[in-house]
């Protein structure tokens, strides 16, 4: 990501990030030198941004529009039709777009759409993918990016003098992924949907109001029903019941209210953290 905006970026140029998102989208881009201009998404729009949004925040400094999803901390999937809608601003505003779809094969039940994949966006879009989240790879660090050769020189030249290469172990830790790690991609994939299903289920039954992420590990209920700020209820909750949640507002001001919670985890962890938070909502709800 560092080195996608490093390569785009000259100094005080915007690039447009709907939120939540990824904590590091903004701190990057300030890194580059570059200005973030925060979009606020909603529940009520499944969390997906509008071309219509999009657009009102370009500005003559706008370089570049930065989206991913499947998003963290929400699930959200964006649609096609959303999409269509961003890449017709794109192109109406001459922008680069940097699509960050790393967690593209956890959908469930929907399709992931492949910015780059729009009609015209592979001249402007700056895919970035890893084996983290589709081989349950999180700590190798492996991740790639496809953009226009010109701009893969710009971050080649970036990366040759920051980061030298990925190590060798993990290179082939993702090769033996590739090789033989399909049939496992498909189960986790039905496993991660079997956990989805169940704190999705789990926390709208607390009255924890949950959105239904269709993408990610992540589900992102609200806590409105408990009266709390997002802080207190991550902090009470870990310390009363050693359950561990994010704040949504670390995700960006649109996450105030929303707390979130990954299902990466087991099964019956999930169960037990749900018990859990049951005896919580008993006392606070
Ligand atoms: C949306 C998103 N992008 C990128 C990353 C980075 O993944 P990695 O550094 O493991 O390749 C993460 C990890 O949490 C993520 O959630």
């Amino acid at each position: 990501m560092y080195l996608a905006v490093n390569a785009i970026i000259n100094p005080g140029e915007e690039v447009i990030i709907p939120e939540p998102s990824f904590v590091s989208y903004g701190p990057e881009v300030v890194m580059a030198g570059g200005v973030p201009v925060y979009v606020p998404t909603y529940a009520e729009n499944d969390f997906q941004v509008t071309g219509e949004e999009v657009r009102q925040a370009i500005t003559e400094k706008t370089k570049a529009i930065l989206i991913g999803y499947p998003n963290n901390p929400t699930g959200a999937v964006m649609s096609r039709e959303r999409l269509a809608e961003i890449a017709s601003a794109a192109a109406e505003h001459d922008l680069l777009v940097i699509s960050d779809e790393i967690y593209d094969r956890l959908v469930y039940g929907v399709e992931h759409t492949c910015f780059a994949s729009l009609p015209a966006m592979r001249e402007r879009t700056i895919l970035l993918g890893g084996f983290s989240k589709s081989y349950a790879m999180t700590g190798w660090r492996i991740g790639y990016a496809c953009a226009p050769p010109e701009i893969l020189a710009a971050m080649r030249k970036i990366h040759q003098y920051t980061i030298m290469s990925a190590p060798t172990p993990a290179q082939y830790a993702a090769l033996t992924a590739l090789d033989e790690g399909e049939t496992y991609v498909a189960d986790m994939r039905a496993e991660y949907d079997r956990r989805r299903q169940l704190i999705v289920s789990g926390l709208n039954e607390l009255g924890l109001t949950t959105f239904e992420p269709r993408g990610a590990f992540y589900a992102f209920p609200s806590i409105a029903a408990t009266g709390m700020d997002e802080h207190t209820f991550a902090e009470k909750l870990l310390e009363e019941e050693r359950v561990a949640v994010i704040p949504g507002s670390a995700f960006g001001p649109s996450g105030a209210g929303f707390v979130r919670c990954a299902y990466a985890t087991a099964y019956e962890k999930i169960e037990e953290a749900l018990e859990r938070m049951y005896r919580f909502m008993q006392r606070h709800g």
